[in-house]
Order: C-alpha cells, then structure tokens, then sequence
C-alpha cells in the first residue's frame, strides 16, 4: 500500500488534552475539526485518565466531521496519520488504535506522526514559501525547543528547555496571579498576553533563564518562582494594581530569551529564516519582537495563525503526507510512544 500524492490524508491528533482530525490535500487543509476537553478545570490541571476516556467518547464523531466537512469518505483517503507520540500515553493510544483500526477496516497506509514534527509542518501549510533551511523555535505548554530544519526529515536540535516550557510558565504565572479565565486550566498565555498590554514590562526585572549562556538551553523555572516570590511580598491590595505590570514584565522576561535565542541560533547557522510555532507562538508580542528582530538581520519570520499554533490534527495530516509520500508506512504493530524521538533529529555538532 502506497499513498499517491494529492490524495486526502486524514490526521488524528490526541497526545493531550485535544481531540482532533483533519482532513489535508498534501499542505492545503480540507477540514480541521477539534474538541477541546474543558472538565479538568475542576482538577486544576489535564488529568491524564479522564482525557483519555474524553477521547475514546469524542474521537469518532470529531473524526466523522472532519470527513463530512472535507466531503470525503474514508475510501477517498490516500492514508492516515496519527500522533505516535511524545504525550500522555493513555491519550496516544486512543488515537493510535482508532487509526489503525480506521486504516485496516478501509485497507489504508498508516503513518505514526511525531507531536513535534507536526508543529513544524504547521509552519509549512501556512506558508507555502518557507523551505528549509530555517531555524525554529517550537514552543508550547509542554515543549520549549530550538530546531535547526535543513530539509524536511533532518532536523539538527540547537537547544531546549532544561526544565519547565515556556507555555508552562505562562500557564503557571496565570495560576499565580489569579487570572485564568473561567473553565480554562492550560491556557494561561492568552489572558496573560492580554493583561501585558496594559502594563509595564520595565516594572520589574524578573530572571532572564539562561540568557549569558552561551548555548542555546532555555530554563524558565527561576523566572516561574521569582514571580511567585515576588507576589506573596505584595500586600493583596497593592497585587490589585500590580498584576498587569506583572504579567508584562514576565513576558517580557519570556520573549526576551525566546527571541535572543532564536536569532542566535538562525545566525550562527547561517539561515535566513525563523519559524516560530507551538501554541505561544499565538503570542502577538512574542510575534512582533521576533518579527523586528529579524528584520533588522534581514531575516525572515515565520508565524502560522492562531489555530494552526495551537495543537490541531491539520499539522499532523500534513506531516502524514511528506511521510506517506516517502513511503512510509506504519507496520500494525505501531504503537503509542510517550517518548517518541523525533525522526531524523541528531544533536548538534559543536
Ligand atoms: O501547542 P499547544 O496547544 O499544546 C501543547 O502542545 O502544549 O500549546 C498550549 C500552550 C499553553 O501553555 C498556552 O498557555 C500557550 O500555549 N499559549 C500562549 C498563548 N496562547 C496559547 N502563550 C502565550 N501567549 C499566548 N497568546
Ligand atoms: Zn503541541
């Protein structure tokens, strides 16, 4: 079984607290349906069994409306893609077992995607004109890496979160300050990012992680606990005022070494382009630094919209086709992978 080009590739993606599929024609999206699960607000955070129940109920009628709303049927297919992994295992496996079980019933290849790989082919379905080589910062609640892409398929790792993601902080500064918004338990960057507009990212000088290293590591624990420290020594009605000046200056604080980072990264491997994806890539400041940034080295910038940034089956449909289409084809003994290396990544040559 092999998958011709320009044939419909329908992606699953389920490595977290989303249930999506899509359908993709090579880079261009078809349909893009997604469920986002809303109880673990009651808990605090994605609990991982009851995100994966969540997927065993909402998978087969999200994958039925990506179908209908590209108006194909499972026979139309060329192939599947599903996320193998990195995530949390119980919601790999959801999407992993209705894949092949699609896949076999309709007698279709079936290709395991990588969650990250599918970030950055996310950059690829939106910009058609982005060819590698190019640098991208793939960050996100659960990912804070530097990718070096000199063709699709090789990827060179130039550095990495040594400990919590960047989105993680703003999820958890969000906690902090009191200003999630209701239902939402994993999306502090939104209300974070609108807050930082009304304040001043000078008011406090919070820990740039990292930053006189001269590697290419993130660490953005420090800045997480310097503004935990930083809020219990404010009395309650002096935080009152201050939480927009907060939330700017640990923004701030975030873009700051994404962006010195990034440019760092593209420069000495002498690229000319950056892509940032992931879902704080959402981030419209972030974007407008790294935009300026880049500029000024007469290089160019990359950002896919909004929707495409944050975890969607789409990027991984359009993964699944540059794979399918080297012929690569899952066996039926793929499986859920919580670690999953990313294919064809090698360390940096120092
Ligand atoms: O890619 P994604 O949907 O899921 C993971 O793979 O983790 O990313 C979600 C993360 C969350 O941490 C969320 O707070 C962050 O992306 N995020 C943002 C923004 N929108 C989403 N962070 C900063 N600014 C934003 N506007
Ligand atoms: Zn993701």
């Amino acid at each position: 079984m092999t998958c011709i080009a320009n044939q419909p590739i329908l992606g699953i993606e389920t490595s977290c607290d989303e249930t999506a599929a899509a359908v993709v024609v090579d880079r261009r999206i078809c349909s893009n349906a997604i469920f986002s699960q809303t109880e673990h607000s009651l808990y605090g955070g994605v609990v991982p069994e009851l995100a994966s129940r969540n997927h065993i109920r909402a998978l087969l009628p999200v994958v039925d409306r990506a179908l209908s709303e590209a108006n194909v049927e499972l026979r139309d297919l060329g192939g599947i893609a599903v996320t193998q992994g990195p995530g949390l295992i119980g919601c790999l496996l959801v999407g992993v077992s209705v894949g092949k079980g699609l896949a076999l019933g309709a007698g279709l290849p079936l290709v395991g995607i990588h969650h990250i790989e599918g970030h950055l082919f996310a950059g690829a379905m939106a910009h058609p004109d982005l060819l590698p080589p190019f640098m991208a910062l793939v960050v996100s609640g659960g990912h804070t890496e530097l990718i070096g892409v000199s063709a699709w398929g090789h990827y060179e790792r130039w550095g990495r979160t040594r400990d919590d993601a960047a989105g993680e902080a703003f999820d958890k500064v969000a906690k902090i300050l009191g200003v999630l918004r209701e239902g939402e338990v994993t999306m502090g960057g939104p209300p974070i990012s609108a807050l930082a507009e009304k304040g001043d990212p000078e008011a406090f000088d919070f820990p740039r992680g990292l930053m006189n290293d001269p590697g290419f590591d993130f660490s953005f624990s420090g800045l997480k606990t310097s503004v935990l420290y930083r809020i219990r020594d404010l009395a309650e009605q002096a935080l009152a005022g201050m939480r927009a000046d907060i939330a700017a200056s640990f923004q701030a604080a975030v873009i700051d070494v994404l962006v010195d980072k990034t440019l760092r990264a593209a420069r000495a491997a002498g690229v000319e382009r950056v892509l940032l994806s992931g879902g704080v890539a959402a981030n419209r400041a972030l974007r407008a630094r790294l935009d300026a940034g880049a500029g000024k080295l007469g290089m160019g910038a990359f950002y896919p919209p909004a929707f495409l940034c944050t975890d969607n089956a789409a990027m991984i449909a359009g993964a699944g086709a540059f794979r399918l289409a080297r012929g690569e084809v899952a066996g039926g003994n793929l499986t859920a992978a919580p670690r999953l290396p990313l294919p064809g990544l090698r360390d940096r040559q120092v």
